[in-house]
């Protein structure tokens, strides 16, 4: 294992209910000023709005809106919402969304505390921010588990990307499982396949030998795969839901990593399409990640193999014959849930683009392979 320092600053609240006593406990700790930022519609539709409002209030919070954050948030909405903070004497972010609006309230948070621009900040200067507005996320939308670290990943419309950005850490989670009842069951899968996503992304890292943060991500992705079918399957089942939900967590609350550098290489691709095209992050994610492996059947097949064995229960004769079996078992399975395996069904026709991303994507120092632009453009033009 490599080494490592822990430390890990985010309270949790989970469980089916839960969010209503763990605001108001959470209010006692914050200044009166709150801005409540979520995204387009849902909120109001579902009146949790209503409910958060009245709760603020009872806690005795002014509350300032900041709404309309949309799916991939852009940059020019990060410095609307730190423009707000600053204008309003904002004391507290409580972020209630999905992944879109917990990223971009993590810049808000960090922005609202400079003077200067936070992008060019952290690409061009490689200086990262000390000091941030306190934040609370409420997750209405699981999968991510952006509620759980201090990335962010924003689109920048100009310069046509979509890339990470360090931000502040929430102070606490909110994990409340009715609140996604209302999430429509394509987004809950999409979430769901992220969650996935961020696990194999972390045990395909390096080194390649398994140690116990792998040993534990094999046991979460058997769980997202268990209990996605159960939810799939009847979507009232409300312990499915829940586990899906700290699943999510587990993934990006760091534990999975320690000791590891992470892989993320399909990740890199997907915001270079998303930057381009806007997709949907976990339905993106299915589409290129089968490609992706088939191109690491040399160099990584012993932990490919080993995730096929333990993870989807396949076995060849040889280590290539198991590698190869997960692969497709993994396709497979992407398939079962209804997710995309080809870019047209996500409406991409234009393999321009696709080149455009190859040749703008980040290549990760963590995949066991060092992929030149080239070969990352076949991989996503396999998929046309
Ligand atoms: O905008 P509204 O109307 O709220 O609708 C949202 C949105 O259209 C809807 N929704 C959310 N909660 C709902 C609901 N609809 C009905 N009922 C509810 N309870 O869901 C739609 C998708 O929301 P979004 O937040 O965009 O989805 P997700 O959670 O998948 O987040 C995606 C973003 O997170 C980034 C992605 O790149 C993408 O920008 N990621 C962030 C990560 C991180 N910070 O750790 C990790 C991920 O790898 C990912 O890159
Ligand atoms: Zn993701």
């Amino acid at each position: 294992m490599n080494n490592f320092t822990y430390e890990y600053p985010v309270r949790q609240h989970f469980g089916k209910g839960c969010a209503e006593s763990a605001i108001k406990e959470e209010m006692k700790r914050v200044g009166p000023n709150v801005l409540l930022a979520y995204g387009g519609g849902s909120l109001k539709r579902t009146g949790l709005y209503d409910r958060l409002q009245g709760w603020l209030h009872e806690c005795s919070k002014r509350v300032v809106d900041f709404g309309g954050i949309k799916p991939n948030p852009t940059y020019d909405k990060v410095q609307e919402g730190t423009r707000l903070v600053r204008e309003r004497g904002i004391d507290f972010i409580l972020a209630v969304g999905g992944g879109s609006v917990i990223d971009c309230c993590k810049v808000v948070s960090a922005a609202a505390k400079l003077d200067e621009d936070i992008w060019e900040m952290q690409y061009t200067k490689h200086q990262f921010p000390t000091e941030f507005v306190p934040m609370g996320a409420v997750v209405t939308a699981s999968g991510t588990g952006a509620e759980q670290n201090n990335g962010a990943v924003i689109t920048h419309t100009e310069k046509r990307l979509k890339q990470p950005l360090v931000g502040a850490y929430y102070d606490f989670a909110i994990l409340d499982s009715d609140l996604t009842l209302s999430l429509p069951m394509g987004q809950v899968v999409s979430g769901a396949f992220d969650t996935l996503s961020h696990c194999m992304e972390t045990y395909m890292g390096q080194p390649q030998t398994d140690n116990v943060s792998d040993e534990l991500g094999e046991a979460v992705m058997r769980n997202v795969v268990k209990n996605l079918r159960a939810l799939i399957a009847n979507p009232d089942d409300d312990f499915a839901r829940g586990e899906l939900m700290w699943d999510a967590a587990l993934a990006e609350n760091s534990l999975l990593k320690l000791g590891k550098q992470t892989d993320f290489q399909c990740h890199m691709l997907e915001h270079a399409v998303g930057a381009y095209t806007d997709c949907n992050h976990g339905r993106a994610l299915a589409v290129i990640h089968p490609a992706l492996y088939r191109h690491l059947l040399s160099e990584g097949k012993e932990k490919l193999a080993r995730m096929a064995e333990r993870v989807w229960g396949v076995k060849g004769d040889t280590v290539e014959q198991t590698a190869a079996l997960g692969i497709d078992a993994l396709e497979a399975f992407i398939k079962e849930i209804g997710l995309p395996t080809r870019w047209s069904e996500l409406g991409i026709t234009d393999e321009g683009i696709l080149h455009a991303a190859a040749d703008t994507c980040i290549l990760t120092p963590g995949c066991c392979k060092q992929f030149t632009r080239e070969e990352l453009f076949e991989v996503l033009k396999e998929r046309m």
